[in-house]
């Protein structure tokens, strides 16, 4: 009998993490058909956009529009970003399947990023929370600079494993690890995520890594190996905080299935059609996109031998 492949889930970030970095506004009808080829792609859950203020992230100031219209592929969770409680009551009115709530486990970047020391946001989503306690929409935390601050530097682990008890507290059983500007490295990553799997074997953790100094493939693996099975990537590569200096790509989606199925690992994820959507992005955001599957294609695309090769060795 065949053996199992360990199911790895996939959540593609794309058009939330990756467009609202965009300074050329993606139309709002580029956008659905994004979201909608990606849900034709086997993902465990899509992050469509986020409900944010369209002064902070105006790439985004459709999200209404997009989430209305957007088809629902029933094996995906369709989530949202959602930084307040206007957020949240705008979310919901579009009937989102999670509201993934954000702070920054630095002072200085929750600050830059949202304009409120961590205590103010916790405040403010604990009202989050609220609103959505009740209803059938799941709550996700996402922790970014958890890895490291580009304006602090080390950010403790303690204090995250302190965060995190914070929201379970509140009920919040799903949280997401985020290496905002790839500064996680892979032995960090592996205890982080043993600490965080011990301390709370209850919550459903999701790593979320940038590829900024080229180590997310390396931090997927070493997560794993510490138990994960849960992963944002984005489509392309693209991706990053507008408010943390020097922050780039996400771990590229194509890249990481394509890693994950030939180290045995069951993605569900269609890479053909994948690669299908994927090729489109530079026409659309109008630049070249750091996926380097994209460049390079899957290890099992062969090129043609050139005619010499069949020469020699001949009798002349
Ligand atoms: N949706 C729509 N509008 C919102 C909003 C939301 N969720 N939250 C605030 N606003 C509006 C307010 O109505 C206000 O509008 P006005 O100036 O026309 O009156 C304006 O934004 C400022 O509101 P305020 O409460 O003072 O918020 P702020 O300026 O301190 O911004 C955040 C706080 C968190 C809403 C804002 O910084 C933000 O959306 N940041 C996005 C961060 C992000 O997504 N980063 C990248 C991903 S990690
Ligand atoms: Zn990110």
């Amino acid at each position: 009998m065949p053996t199992q492949r360990p199911r790895i889930y996939m959540h593609e970030v794309a058009t939330r993490d990756g467009f609202q970095n965009e300074s050329q506004f993606i139309e709002t009808e580029d956008k659905i058909r994004v979201i909608n080829a990606l849900s034709d792609c086997g993902f465990a859950k899509i992050e469509v956009t986020s409900f944010t203020s369209p002064k902070a992230i105006p790439a985004l100031r459709d999200a209404e529009m997009v989430m209305h219209q957007i088809t629902r592929h029933p094996d995906v969770e369709y989530t949202v970003l959602v930084p307040n409680v206007r957020g949240a009551e705008r979310a919901l009115s579009c009937g989102i399947d999670e509201a993934n709530l954000v702070m920054s486990m630095s002072e200085t970047h929750n600050r830059a990023n949202l304009r409120m020391t961590r205590e103010q946001s916790f405040a403010q989503l604990e009202q989050v929370v609220a609103a959505i306690a009740g209803s059938r929409v799941a709550t996700n935390i996402s922790l970014s600079t958890a890895f490291g601050c580009p304006m602090e530097g080390d950010v403790s682990q303690d204090g995250v494993m302190r965060w995190l008890e914070r929201f379970a507290a509140l009920g919040v059983m799903r949280a997401t690890l985020c290496d905002t500007t790839g500064m996680a490295y892979p032995s960090q990553v592996r205890a982080m995520a043993t600490r965080a799997r011990e301390l709370f074997p209850e919550i459903t953790l999701t790593m979320h890594f940038h590829n900024t100094r080229a180590m997310a493939q390396a931090n997927t693996l070493a997560a794993i190996s510490a138990g994960i099975d849960r992963f944002d990537a984005s489509l392309g590569g693209i991706g990053g905080c507008p408010y943390a200096p020097g922050a780039s790509g996400n771990a590229c989606t194509e890249d990481v299935v394509h890693m994950l199925e030939l180290e045995g690992f069951d993605t569900h994820v269609d890479l053909n059609k994948l690669l299908a959507v994927s090729c489109q992005l530079p026409g659309l955001i109008g630049h070249d996109v750091p996926s380097q599957l994209l460049k390079a294609g899957a290890r099992n695309r062969l090129h043609p031998a050139p005619d010499y090769v069949k020469e020699i060795g001949k009798p002349v």
